[in-house]
């Protein structure tokens, strides 16, 4: 397993909002966090991310306990980032952005870029960013334009280009489909599809859109207030009387 997580539990001052969570990541599957507003999905991926500290429970990374790690550690080890702190340069054009991701992974491992003065990306380099924006991104004749006029839609898909370009083993997505046009959601889940069987990559997202969790989930788990009330298979998950009483809304009416 790549990621255990066992007995999480956050508290914002006097506000529990996680009650002891339990999940285990397995090497290349998609796993899914879904759950109403205010469940604490963003809590519980900033609490696995470091951005913010558990106040009970552990968190294990291929077999070491990262639980006391900043962010920064983490990110270094393999923990892609998520969207909403994807940095993407708005002055820079789309290669570029991508280009700097990769450098600054080069760097983190080793690499060494050279003065800035003197910097230039290796052919190397540019390549992986070509390649990542040709599989995954944006047709060659929009590389050179500037990412602060990108829509909303296109934003996303090059925050998730520069989020593949520090080759993260696990990839956290949190809603990266919020705020979409239902052809850029289309575009995005065909994206993370092939992304998932070209690559193998581990891939950890919370999504609201339930067709998306049901195209790409291989498991998910419901949170609820703060507690897991259901994981599973999507079709089990799905099928779950609790489930539907809370989330799917199927017996609101009757509840
Ligand atoms: N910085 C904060 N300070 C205080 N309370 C917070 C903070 N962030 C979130 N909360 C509260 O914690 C709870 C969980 O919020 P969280 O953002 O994790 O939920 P979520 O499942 O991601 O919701 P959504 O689907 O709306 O994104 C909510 O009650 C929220 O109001
Ligand atoms: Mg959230």
């Amino acid at each position: 397993m790549i990621l255990d997580v066992q007995g999480i539990e956050m508290s914002y001052g006097a506000l529990k909002v996680l009650h002891g969570i339990d999940l285990v990541v397995e090497k290349s599957e998609t796993f899914a966090i879904i759950g109403p507003n205010g469940a604490g999905k963003t809590t519980l991926f900033k609490v696995l991310t470091g951005e913010a500290m558990p106040t009970a429970g552990t968190i294990r990374h291929n077999g070491q306990d990262i639980t006391k790690l900043p962010a920064h550690q983490r990110a270094r080890r393999g923990f892609g980032r998520t969207f909403q702190v994807a940095r993407v340069f708005n002055e820079l054009d789309l290669r570029t952005n991508v280009v700097i991701s990769i450098e600054s992974r080069l760097r983190y491992s080793g690499g060494n870029p050279g003065p800035w003065w003197r910097w230039k990306p290796s052919r190397d380099v540019q390549a992986e960013a070509d390649e990542i924006l040709d599989r995954f991104g944006f047709p060659r004749r929009r590389w050179n334009d500037e990412a602060g006029y990108l829509s909303h839609g296109d934003r996303k898909r090059l925050e998730f280009c520069v989020a593949l370009a520090t080759k993260p083993e696990v990839l956290m997505l949190d809603e990266p489909t919020a705020g979409m046009s239902p052809s850029d959601r289309k575009e995005m889940t065909h994206l993370l599809a092939r992304l998932k069987a070209e690559t193998g990559i581990t891939i950890l997202m919370t999504e609201h859109d339930m067709d998306i969790i049901f195209e790409l989930a291989d498991r998910l788990m419901v949170l609820n207030f703060g507690e897991v009330i259901a994981m599973g298979a999507p079709g089990a998950v799905r099928d779950n009387p609790t489930v539907r009483k809370v989330y799917l809304g199927q017996d609101h009416q009757h509840a």
